[in-house]
């Protein structure tokens, strides 16, 4: 196997808290084994125009506590092509890139994994994404900053629900999984969760409305998971004006603010443990995994796996909500 001296880092798709975490672990745990790092801007798309700087440990100091990512982050079509690809394989040969962390969600992993099929690149994957989306590991770096920024939206929403007597729809981030309306719900004390894994089981409005939903209570909040599945929080509204009128609905998207926010202890150090994981990975030879966390130990997941497998949600969370909410 080729010897290692440089490694690439990249954060692509949506940002979370915790990502600027991550790029400072892999940066100082590189260069404490004697590696030099280069960052690369944009994610894929840095690679594919060069917009790629050397990085000394000063260049992510003072950053442990930002949101967001400094090496900005982004989409990039011409990297889902192979003439992109071959571009951006030229770039990281010329910049003597020998190995790529990329940090981010499934559609990122999914980029390292063919790139790394394609042309034979080592490249590790951390978990990036509020959406806890990703199989193999117990959770990724931001959805805890974005669950609690959730909280405390919802513990606002209390009050005026309350003052008001109403019905709230409050619509959570996610993409397709529920992790976060569900454990959202659990942890602000909402009386249920309308999420997509079980939307096409049973009719979730009328499930929770029919068990008694409200019996001892004026006001009530739901949090609903964005997806073309649950149909989203207005859907939900709609439906409950028409078919429940006696309820005085009121409807909160929570949006890209999910996203932002200084990263919770709980992420900071997921992504610093990640982070030096994922420059022991390549020092031992692993590639094309991505680092997750299982039972409080490092584990490595086959990008196959961690994309592909539905991270399933656990049937005895619902149940908690649904019992707690009497
Ligand atoms: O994957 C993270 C995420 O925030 C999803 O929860 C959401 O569906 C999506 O990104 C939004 O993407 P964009 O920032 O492109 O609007």
């Amino acid at each position: 196997m080729a010897k290692i001296n440089c490694i690439g880092i990249l954060t692509s798709g949506g940002d979370a808290p915790g990502m600027n975490a991550a790029i400072r672990a892999v940066t100082r745990t590189a260069i404490y084994n004697g590696l030099s790092v280069k960052g690369i801007y944009r994610g894929y798309k840095g690679l594919v125009t060069g917009e790629i700087k050397e990085f000394k440990s000063q260049n992510v100091s003072n950053i442990i506590q930002q949101g967001g990512t400094i090496l900005k982050t982004a989409r990039c079509k011409e990297f889902t092509t192979p003439e992109g690809r071959k571009i951006a394989y030229d770039n990281m040969k010329a910049e003597g890139i020998d190995a790529l962390v990329v940090i981010g969600g499934d559609g990122s992993l999914t980029g390292a994994r063919i790139f790394a099929e394609e042309y034979d690149v080592p490249c590790i994957g951390l978990p990036g994404t509020i959406d806890n989306d990703l199989y193999g590991t117990d959770t990724t770096i931001g959805y805890d900053t974005a669950l609690n920024t959730i909280l405390d939206a919802v513990d606002k929403i209390r009050d005026t629900a309350t003052s008001h007597e109403r019905l709230f729809f409050v619509e959570v981030m996610g993409r397709d999984a529920g992790f976060l309306a569900l454990n959202g719900a659990i942890a602000s004390g909402a009386e249920a969760a309308i999420i997509p894994e079980f939307s096409t089981d049973v009719d979730q409005l009328e499930d929770f409305i029919k068990n008694g939903f409200r019996k001892s209570k004026n006001s009530s909040i739901v949090l609903v998971a964005e997806s073309e599945l649950t149909g989203g929080a207005m859907h939900y509204a709609e439906r409950v004006k028409k078919e429940y009128p006696e309820y005085d609905v009121r409807v909160t998207i929570l949006g890209h603010l999910q996203r932002g926010g200084s990263p919770s202890a709980h992420d900071r150090i997921l992504a610093s443990r990640l982070g030096a994981a994922a420059i022991d990975a390549i020092m031992e030879g692993q590639r094309n995994v991505m680092i997750g966390v299982h039972h409080d130990e490092i584990v490595y997941v086959p990008f196959s796996k961690a994309i592909k497998n539905d991270k399933p949600i656990k049937k005895e969370l619902v149940n908690v909500l649904r019992a707690l909410s009497i």
